[in-house]
Parts: structure tokens; C-alpha cells; sequence
């Protein structure tokens, strides 16, 4: 996929190389962005145009643009990662484009080839690839995250799907999503706040979901809490996902289970990667219903050896426990978490280049 069908149009002010460095060294997550965006327009008449990388900067939307009032958006999350010989790659970047038509889709928004999303990636990185993180040693997860959005753009406050529409690609250099690291974080239990129901947008990357996310982050912050674990909407048992993450447990016989599919769950694609590694780890994966009730009576006997979640952004954390108004669900042993470290680093090798890429998940950007 070329990225010429991209006009460059370069920032003429960039940021100094010693303030990037500076920026590379303590990235955090989200804080920073590169000197370059992409740009596609969509119009009802006109189909996607406009292609360009363009400086980074503030957009100009008029007040009654239709994403402002009734949040027709969608964005994915993907990392761009440097291996030692200076090149730069990302990670199934097939399966982000297939899940941001799926979101359009349900959104009523125009969908994008996988050449303009892959193509976007490149060409953005083709000007801002100075901009990708070297790490330091095996346990750096350093990356440059990518953050493809689309906005009903729209000057239009009747409701429906809008007739104008801008896709946009930033970037962010990023550092671990959670601030210990590889520390087990303490995750909170939505008791009263759902994030999706059936035949709604649980399955969709969009950004009402979040919106629907954040009383409850908020009680998660106020109780010492990382994240969120939500159940579903229907019967109050089943364990859907967290904020953000997909979850996953392991199980002392050699079993790793994750909630099975519905349209209340976001299929993530290192969920996805973490039941193929798991297999040629040897052990059993499983996509099923899993309660709160399972995961209590599993914790407290000991058939539950570990919980960890999942992302793009969290890479494989380990959940050290879960918190709510009513409990603390946590694990009978400490085990050290050795399959969620082991799955970790299989994932991180073949992402950073340094093992060999038997599933053919990697693309080149640059
Ligand atoms: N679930 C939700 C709600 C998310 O926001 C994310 C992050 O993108 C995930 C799961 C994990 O998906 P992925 O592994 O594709 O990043
Ligand atoms: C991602 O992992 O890409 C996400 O969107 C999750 C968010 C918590 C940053």
C-alpha cells in the first residue's frame, strides 16, 4: 500500500530535537503528539478525498457540527514499534481497519479501505518516524500510539447519519498505560453502571462508550481503582470487559478463559492474539460466559491462578484484585503471575521484532 496518495504538506515549524528527545526519555501516555496528521474527507457526493499529512494542529468545526451533539465518532488505538536495526512496524493493522468499518458501520458512517487506513499509518509515519521510541532493554514498552478517529463533521442539527465527514490520523508517544508497570492493578466493579446493552455499540469503538465509562472511572479513581470491570446489562452476572481492556483467567489446570463474543464486548485484537499465543504456550483456550460468581468461588479455592487484562494500550497487565462497595475478590495464592509475564513477553518479542514472526502479524511502516 503506497502512501503517495498522501499529500505531504509539511509542519514548518517542528518541535526541536532536543525537546522530542527530552519528550521520548518520560513519554507517559497521551501527553505529547508529533509535528504531522493525517487527513481524508468524506462526502456523501464525493467518496474519500483529500488525502494529505498536514502539520499537527487545532481543527476548525463549526458549533453545530453533528459530532458536538450527538457523537457520531469513532476512533481505533494502535502502536507503532522500533526494532534494533531502526525499523519501524505495527502490529495487525488489518484487523484495526476491519474493526473501524465494523464501528462505522453501527455508527452510520462512511467506511475506509484498508489501503486509506494502512496508507494513512504510513504516510504519517513517513514524516514523523523520529518520533517512534527506542527501548531501552526487553521490558520497555515503549511505542508511538496511533490514534485513527472519524467525525461527522457535518454544519447539520437534524438527526441523522451526516453527509460530511473527516477521518484523522495522530500520534502520541507512549510509555506503559499504567504507571506500575507490570504491578497487578486493583480494578473496580460496576455495580450500578453499565457500559453496553444489547443491539447498542458495546462492540463498537466509539467514543459515547467512554463517555458512558466515566462515572464509573471516577468511583474506580475515588476507591484506589485503575479501572473498571463491567457486567452485562441483562441479568448483572456475566463479566463483559473493563473500560478499556479485555480480561482474561487462568486457571491452575492449564485452561485460560475470556468472555466469549457478544455485541456488549469489544473484540480486541490482542484478546485475539492472547488465545493464539496461549495455544502455542500448550495451554487450553476458552471463550465462554464467565460470572462473577466464578470468578469469586475461583479465586477463593484456588482454581483461579490468575486474572490479567488486556489492550493496545495495556499490553498484559496482572489484576491483583477486584474491589467493590460490597467486597475484595482476590486470588488465594500469589503466584507471581507467571503465565500473564510469559504471555506478555511472547508478545512483546515478536512486537519489537526479537522473535520471529511465525503468524505473520507484522506490517513495515517505515
Ligand atoms: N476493550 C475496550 C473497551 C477497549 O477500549 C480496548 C482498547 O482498544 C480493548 C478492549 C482492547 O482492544 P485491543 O487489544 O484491540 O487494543
Ligand atoms: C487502546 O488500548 O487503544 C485503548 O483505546 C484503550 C484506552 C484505555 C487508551
Amino acid at each position: 500500500m503506497s502512501t503517495e496518495h498522501f499529500e505531504l504538506l509539511p509542519n514548518a515549524a517542528p518541535t526541536a530535537t532536543n525537546i522530542r528527545e527530552d519528550i521520548l526519555a518520560s513519554p507517559g501516555f497521551g501527553q505529547y503528539f508529533t509535528d504531522h496528521m493525517a487527513h481524508v474527507r468524506w462526502t456523501l457526493d464525493g467518496d474519500w478525498h483529500g488525502h494529505s499529512v498536514r502539520p499537527y494542529g487545532p481543527l476548525t468545526l463549526d458549533p453545530a457540527a453533528a459530532v458536538l451533539h450527538y457523537a457520531q465518532e469513532i476512533f481505533e488505538g494502535i502502536k507503532a514499534y522500533r526494532h534494533a536495526d531502526g525499523s519501524i512496524w505495527t502490529f495487525r493493522p488489518e484487523k484495526n481497519a476491519e474493526r473501524f468499518r465494523r464501528s462505522a458501520r453501527r455508527l452510520a458512517l462512511p467506511e475506509l479501505s484498508d489501503a486509506d487506513f494502512i496508507g494513512s499509518l504510513k504516510a504519517l509515519l513517513s514524516q514523523d518516524h523520529a518520533w517512534v521510541p527506542t527501548p531501552q532493554g526487553e521490558a520497555d514498552e515503549c511505542s508511538l500510539y496511533l490514534r485513527p478517529f472519524m467525525i461527522a463533521s457535518e454544519t447539520f442539527l437534524g438527526v441523522r447519519p451526516a453527509q460530511e465527514v473527516d477521518y484523522y490520523v495522530i500520534a502520541s508517544p507512549a510509555a506503559a498505560y499504567f504507571k506500575g508497570g507490570i504491578e497487578p492493578v486493583s480494578i473496580w466493579l460496576s455495580e450500578h453502571y453499565k457500559r453496553a446493552a444489547p443491539g447498542g455499540t458495546g462492540f463498537a469503538k466509539c467514543g459515547g462508550n467512554y463517555a458512558a465509562s466515566l462515572a464509573a472511572q471516577k468511583e474506580a479513581s475515588a476507591n484506589g481503582c485503575g479501572q473498571v470491570a463491567f457486567l452485562d446489562a441483562v441479568e448483572n452476572q456475566w463479566i463483559e470487559e473493563l473500560g478499556g481492556m479485555n480480561l482474561f483467567f487462568v486457571y491452575q489446570d492449564g485452561r485460560i478463559a475470556t468472555p466469549r463474543l457478544t455485541d456488549t464486548i469489544l473484540e480486541g485484537i490482542t484478546r485475539d492474539s492472547v488465545l493464539t499465543l496461549a495455544r502455542d504456550e500448550g495451554l487450553t483456550p476458552e471463550e465462554r460466559p464467565i460470572s462473577i460468581a466464578e470468578w469469586r468461588e475461583g479465586a477463593a479455592n484456588g482454581e483461579i491462578t490468575e486474572v490479567f487484562a488486556c489492550g493496545t494500550a495495556a499490553v498484559i497487565t496482572p489484576v491483583g484484585e477486584l474491589v467493590s462497595d460490597q467486597e475484595r475478590i482476590r486470588l488465594a495464592g500469589d503466584n507471581g503471575n507467571p503465565i500473564a509475564k510469559r504471555l506478555r513477553t511472547k508478545l512483546l518479542d515478536l512486537q519489537y521484532g526479537r522473535a520471529e514472526d511465525t503468524h505473520g502479524w507484522l506490517t513495515r511502516l517505515v
